[in-house]
C-alpha cells in the first residue's frame, strides 16, 4: 500500500509515519510538504521525514499560486468570516490538499492521510478537497482512530519509535499556523476567553504600544479588485505581501482576538496576526465605495458573507465558489484606482481614494452651481412617497410622543 501524507515536519505528522506503517503492514509513506510561507528549516525537512520512515518527501513552493489564485480572489471577494477572521488558515488548506492529491496521482498512491484532529476545521478542508479532486482515494485520518490523546503521549510515541522531534518541547504551548497571509495562535492561556493574550505570543506584529510615534502613509494601487502596486510602483503579489506584512507589523496592524464558530459547532478562541490582509481589505473597501453602484455593491457584500463561509468550510473546489468568483469578477471590473492609507499604532485609516471609474462627480455632489436641478426633486419625492401618502389616507397613524 502507498500512502501520501500531508507532512509538516511537526510532531503530529512525524509520528503518523511509523503509525501508518504499523497499522498498514509496512505501507510505503510518501510525504508532501507545501511551502505557503511558513518559516521552516527546509533543508532539514527532508532528512527529518526520511528519518521518521518516509520513503520520500516532496517539498513544493506554492507561494505564488497561493497569492495569485487563492488570496487575491478571496480578498477581491471581501471574504471575512463572522465579521473578524481573515481566513488565513482556511484558504491555504484547499491548495495544500490539492498539491497532495497531485502527488498521490503521480505516485499512483492508494490513499491520502493528514494529521488534523477530529475536533477541528482543517480535517474538513483537507477531505473536501480530496473528495472534489480524487474521490477514489482512500482517506486516512489517524487522529480520529488512534489512541494517542495528548501531546505527552505523542512525544512518548515518537521516542519509542526513534522519531527525531528536534526542538519540540512541552513548553511550546500554542498551536500555530503560519503562511504569507497570517499567523494563527490557539491553545495555552487563550483557551480561557477572559485571559488576554500575552505580548510574547505575537510574532508578526509589534504591540501598538511599541509602534512608532509617527504616522506611515502609503498609496495602494488596485486593478479590477486586485492589488497591483504601492506608491505608484508595480509590485508582484509575494513582494507586496511581504512588504505590507513588515510595515503593517511594525505599526501594530492586524491583530485580531476572536472567538469563532467551528464547523463541528464548537466555539473556539484564536488570536490572529494578519497585517497585510488588514490593510488591503480596508483599502479595497474604500475603492469599491467610489466605483460601484448601490445594488452591485450590495449584492457583492451579501455574497462576501457566503464566500467567507465557503472558504471557512473548505468548500473551495465547488461550483458555488466559482460562480461567486464570476460575480466578483464582473462586479469588480471597475475597482481600479488608488487608496491612500495612514498606518498608526495598530490602526489603518483611509484618507484618500481616486479612480478613473469613480462614480463620485464633484460637480454633482458639491453645493455650488451644478447640472443638478433642484426642482426635479419635487416630482421625484411625489412618486417616491406615493405609497406613504396612500397609507396616510387609509391607516390611522399617531404622532410619536
Ligand atoms: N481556527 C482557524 C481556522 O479554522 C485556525 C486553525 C489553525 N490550524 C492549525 N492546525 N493550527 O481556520
Ligand atoms: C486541528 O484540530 O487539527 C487544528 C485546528 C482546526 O482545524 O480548527
Amino acid at each position: 500500500k502507498k500512502i501520501v501524507l500531508a507532512y509538516s515536519g511537526g510532531l503530529d505528522t512525524s509520528i503518523i509515519i511509523p503509525w501508518l506503517q504499523e497499522r498498514y503492514n509496512g505501507a510505503e509513506i510518501i510525504g508532501v510538504c507545501t511551502n505557503v510561507g511558513q518559516d521552516e528549516d527546509w533543508d532539514a525537512m527532508e532528512q527529518k521525514a526520511l528519518a521518521s520512515g518516509a520513503s520520500k518527501l516532496h517539498v513544493l513552493d506554492v507561494r505564488q499560486e497561493f497569492a495569485e489564485d487563492f488570496l487575491w480572489p478571496m480578498l477581491r471577494a471581501g471574504a471575512i468570516y463572522e465579521g473578524k477572521y481573515l481566513l488565513g488558515t482556511s484558504i491555504a488548506r484547499p491548495l495544500q490538499a490539492a498539491k497532495q492529491v497531485e502527488i498521490a496521482l503521480e505516485e499512483g498512491a492508494d490513499a491520502v492521510a493528514h494529521g488534523c484532529t477530529g475536533k477541528g476545521n482543517d480535517q474538513v478542508r483537507f477531505e473536501l478537497t480530496y473528495k472534489a479532486l480524487a474521490p477514489h482515494l482512500e482517506i486516512i485520518a489517524p487522529w480520529r482512530t488512534w489512541n494517542i490523546t495528548s501531546r505527552e503521549q505523542a512525544i512518548e510515541y515518537a521516542q519509542q519509535h526513534n522519531i527525531p522531534i528536534g526542538n519540540i518541547s512541552k513548553k511550546n504551548i500554542y498551536s500555530r499556523d503560519w503562511n504569507i497571509w497570517h499567523m494563527s495562535h490557539e491553545g495555552g492561556e487563550l483557551e480561557n476567553t477572559w485571559e488576554s493574550p500575552r505580548d510574547e505570543m505575537f510574532i508578526l506584529s509589534k504591540s501598538p504600544k511599541e509602534a512608532p510615534d509617527q504616522e506611515t502613509e502609503l498609496v495602494l494601487d488596485f486593478e479590477k479588485g486586485f492589488p497591483t502596486g504601492i506608491n505608484g510602483e508595480k509590485m508582484e503579489p509575494l513582494k507586496m505581501l511581504d512588504y505590507l506584512n513588515r510595515i503593517g507589523g511594525e505599526n501594530g496592524i492586524g491583530r485580531a482576538d476572536i472567538v469563532e464558530t467551528r464547523l463541528v459547532g464548537m466555539k473556539s478562541r484564536g488570536v490572529y496576526e494578519t497585517p497585510a490582509g488588514t490593510i488591503l481589505h480596508k483599502a479595497l473597501r474604500e475603492l469599491e465605495m467610489i466605483t460601484m453602484d448601490f445594488e452591485t455593491l450590495g449584492m457583492k457584500n451579501q455574497l462576501a458573507l457566503k464566500y467567507a463561509e465557503q472558504v471557512y468550510a473548505g468548500k473551495w473546489f465547488t461550483h458555488f465558489r466559482e460562480s461567486m468568483d464570476a460575480y466578483m469578477e464582473t462586479s469588480m471590473q471597475y475597482a481600479t484606482g488608488s487608496v491612500r492609507v495612514v498606518l498608526y499604532k495598530g490602526s489603518v485609516t483611509v484618507v484618500g481614494r481616486k479612480s478613473p471609474y469613480s462614480l463620485y462627480l464633484e460637480d454633482l455632489a458639491s453645493f455650488g452651481e451644478s447640472a443638478y436641478d433642484h426642482s426635479d426633486a419635487t416630482g421625484f419625492i411625489n412618486l417616491y412617497g406615493l405609497a406613504t401618502g396612500v397609507q396616510a389616507m387609509v391607516h390611522e397613524r399617531k404622532l410619536p410622543n
